[in-house]
């Protein structure tokens, strides 16, 4: 059964550049990026793993733990991260797990068969800190993952988890936000101080209220 939003994130145990994790102990409180790579020693992998390396502030700000999954084994991964380092100008310094029995990509179905039975695709899960699954992007190998993107839906999951409160499109942060359709019109001014404006009776925007 594939995985969807709202769900458990499935825990593990696993090898990484980093130690052996358990998944759920790993990520404590945190929020959590699981992210796959078809192989090692591949460009746009190498260009995805150097931009988590370079965001590595950019993801801590936001209270939020990155994970790599590859099916290559650790002295691979070891031996690519001396690669993406060198080549991407910067520092690797989170786990990339060594799936070499496909347990996590199993487990996250990272694997899709009509596209290849043994490389993985590029998935991206995003749990909360109650490890629940919140979001979910999937690409193909041949197409790398937008970083940008990938903090932009962050930034909205922690934002319409603290406050009632929805993200337009092509939102981003400091923008405006609509209100949910749940919330009473008696209770707008004391939940979004800032102000509102009703564009429509099921359409009402606030300014970004954190
Ligand atoms: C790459 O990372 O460059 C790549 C990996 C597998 C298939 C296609 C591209």
């Amino acid at each position: 059964m594939s995985l969807r939003i709202g769900d458990d994130a499935p825990n593990f145990t696993a090898q990484t550049t980093e130690g052996k994790i358990d998944f759920h102990q790993w990520l404590g409180d945190s929020w959590g990026i699981i992210y796959s790579h078809p192989a090692d020693f591949t460009p746009v992998c190498t260009t995805e793993l150097g931009r988590t390396a370079q965001l590595k502030e950019d993801f801590e700000k936001r209270g939020t733990k990155v994970i790599a999954v590859s099916t290559d084994n650790l002295e691979s991964h070891h031996g690519w991260i001396k690669d993406i380092d060198a080549t991407q100008n910067t520092k690797v310094e989170f786990p990339i797990i060594a799936d070499t029995d496909k347990n996590v990509s199993s487990l996250y179905n990272m694997i899709h068969p009509n596209f290849s039975t043994t490389a993985t695709v590029r998935s991206v899960y995003f749990i909360n800190p109650a490890k629940k699954i919140q979001a979910i992007i999937t690409y193909p190998a041949s197409t790398g993952r937008n970083f940008t993107e990938i903090l932009r839906v962050l930034d909205s999951l922690q934002l319409t988890a603290a406050y009632s409160v929805a993200t337009p499109v092509d939102w981003e942060v400091g923008q405006d936000v609509i209100i949910s359709t749940s919330v009473k019109e008696e209770d707008l001014d004391t939940k979004f101080p800032k102000g509102h404006r009703e564009v429509k009776q099921y359409m009402r925007y606030t300014p970004q209220p954190n």
